[in-house]
């Protein structure tokens, strides 16, 4: 099974991730995006740095050159081997970060990211929704798109609601402005009721 966790910068996606990995112990395999691969973690220093300027088509094709590795040598095999894959972003960041907040169009990186990941799409997405003015606060780093500021985050959390209105069955939006316990119950009671029994 591949489950995705998505939202806008700071929304507790990366905390969520660990707990939901810890709370399935060994059949689970914990990524986040852009990473997991030693390339990957290469490409994501780059793509974070907000001192290189960056044009915004190769950012997305840096995004999904890091994504193709991750699915290649990672995802597929782990999925083959009955693993639980849970990804801290995919797809759905690129169509919401690149796709709609810089303007490169949603069906142009839907395209590029189908490349990219082979068609592998996640069986379950947990969106975490919370005020992108309050996750800007929130987020740690001050990284190329945090650095955007909040209309940036807020187009990104707009596509996101798009993406779930339009794929209600895989993307699943949870309330994130509870505790870290009170969002990672909600989340076991979405997660537990597809695994299989
Ligand atoms: P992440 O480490 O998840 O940041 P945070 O923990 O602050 O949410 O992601 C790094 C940044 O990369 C984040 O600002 C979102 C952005 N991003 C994209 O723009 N497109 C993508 O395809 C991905 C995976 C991430």
């Amino acid at each position: 099974m591949f489950i995705t966790l998505e939202g806008v910068d700071g929304s507790g996606k990366s905390t969520q991730a660990a707990l939901l990995a810890e709370a399935l112990g060994a059949s689970a395999v914990l990524l986040r995006e852009p990473g997991g691969t030693e390339a990957a973690e290469r490409i994501r220093l780059l793509l974070a740095d907000p001192e290189t300027p960056l044009d915004p088509l190769a950012e997305l094709l840096l995004f999904c050159a890091a994504r193709a590795d991750l699915v290649n040598r990672v995802i597929k095999p782990s999925l083959a081997q009955g693993k639980v894959v849970i990804c801290d972003r995919f797809t759905d960041s690129t169509i919401a970060y690149q796709g709609v907040a810089r303007n490169l169009g949603i069906v142009r990186v839907r395209e590029i990211s189908e490349v990219a990941t082979d068609g592998l799409a996640p069986d379950l997405t947990l969106l975490l929704e919370i005020d992108p003015s309050f996750g800007l606060d929130r987020a740690e780093s001050d990284d190329r798109f945090e650095a955007e500021g909040v209309r940036f985050q807020e187009r990104v959390a707009e596509a996101y609601e798009d993406i779930a209105r339009r794929e209600p069955r895989r993307v699943i939006p949870i309330d994130g402005r509870g505790s870290p316990q009170e969002v990672h119950r909600l989340i076991m009671d979405e997660v537990e009721s597809r695994l299989p029994a």
